[in-house]
């Protein structure tokens, strides 16, 4: 079967597709999905590149990606909630698995698997594993958002940006985010309040006494953003970890967010989506052959949205 690989970390030069890669076995408790499609996500170039090099070691050849749509070819043992046949998506988190989605074949745990929302297709439904559980996990759980709450959401026009602003909307929270400006509009649409232009303005001379912060760009956005806070409010951020010095001076709470993709999850996102909370929006599909591209692509932030490889012709 085909499948991106790197033998080492590296640029985007290291990435090859093999022809020949073995089709990956279904232990105990995994499910053999034919890849459809596999989202891209700053996480696989991070991988590429050797970020989680010391955290989780890779062993060459490593196939890369984790997001995928496709459909079920074989389940191990021990797995009931799925047959050959079944439209699935989900995403395999684990960079030491050795089996990634873009690759025509993953052996994924079925823990980390759920069916397809039916209303969209494989290269719509890859776009929403990491990101949609991101948002999902952030707003609902971590934050409690409802009705009537403010938040800031930064990275607006990003792949997680784009879903936490329509969740932030269904659950009845006032928007504000941030984006360049040749994003305001698109973010807008998306059903934001607010827009602030983050390479022209100062979003925290415009924006105060909010509820919650959720942060998708890191770095001094993360420490300019406790001033946006009302007392008691929240910021959870996906790149930075809890700042204790400013958790106790503007009396707010912090919390540095791992994704955790689980069925359950999943499942919540498939209901949202089929009943049109949730809109994928693709930015740019390419072929597994240019997989390299795609990632080249994610990395250079020129996406609004999501980056897609489709990978069954
Ligand atoms: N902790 C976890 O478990 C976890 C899980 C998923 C993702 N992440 C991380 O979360 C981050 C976001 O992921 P993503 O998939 O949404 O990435 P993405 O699709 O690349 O989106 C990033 C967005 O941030 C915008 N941006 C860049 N600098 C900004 C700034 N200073 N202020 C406001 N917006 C800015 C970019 O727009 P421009 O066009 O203006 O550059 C882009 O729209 C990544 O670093 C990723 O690795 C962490």
């Amino acid at each position: 079967m085909r499948a991106a690989q790197i033998s080492k970390y590296g640029g985007s030069g290291v990435v090859e597709v093999n022809k020949n890669a073995p089709k990956p076995t279904v232990p105990v408790g995994r499910v053999l999905v034919e890849v459809y499609a596999a989202g891209v996500n700053p996480v696989d170039w991070k991988i590429r590149e050797g970020y989680m090099a010391k955290m989780s070691p890779l062993q060459f050849p490593a196939t890369l990606g984790g997001d995928f749509s496709g459909i079920v070819e074989g389940v191990g043992a021990g797995v009931f909630a799925f047959k050959k046949g079944d439209e699935v998506y989900g995403r395999d988190g684990s960079p030491v698995s050795g089996s990634g989605s873009f690759a025509d074949f993953i052996s994924v745990d079925a823990k980390v698997t759920s069916r397809k929302p039916k209303n969209v297709n494989h290269v719509e439904a890859a776009a929403l594993p990491l990101t949609g559980v991101s948002a999902l996990q952030a707003l609902t759980e971590h934050m409690g958002l409802s009705k009537g709450r403010r938040i800031l959401i930064h990275g607006g026009a990003g792949g997680i940006g784009t879903i936490a602003i329509q969740l932030a909307k269904h659950l009845g929270a006032y928007v504000a985010t941030t984006a360049s400006e040749k994003d305001i509009q698109y973010i807008k649409e998306l059903g934001a309040d607010e827009a602030v232009d983050y390479k022209k303005q100062s979003f925290e001379d415009i924006i105060h006494d909010y509820d919650a912060v959720y942060d998708t760009v890191g770095g001094e956005t993360y420490t300019r953003s406790y001033r946006v806070l009302k007392k008691g409010g929240i910021i959870v951020s996906m790149l930075e970890q809890p700042n204790s010095d400013l958790m106790k001076r503007y009396v707010v709470k912090a919390v540095g967010q791992f994704t955790q993709v689980t069925s359950e999850r999943l499942t919540k996102l498939t209901e949202l989506v089929e009943k049109g909370v949730i809109k994928v929006h693709v930015d740019k599909v390419f072929p597994l052959e240019q997989a390299r591209e795609a990632l080249d692509y994610q990395q250079q932030g020129k996406a609004r949205g999501k980056v897609v490889i489709k990978v069954k012709k």
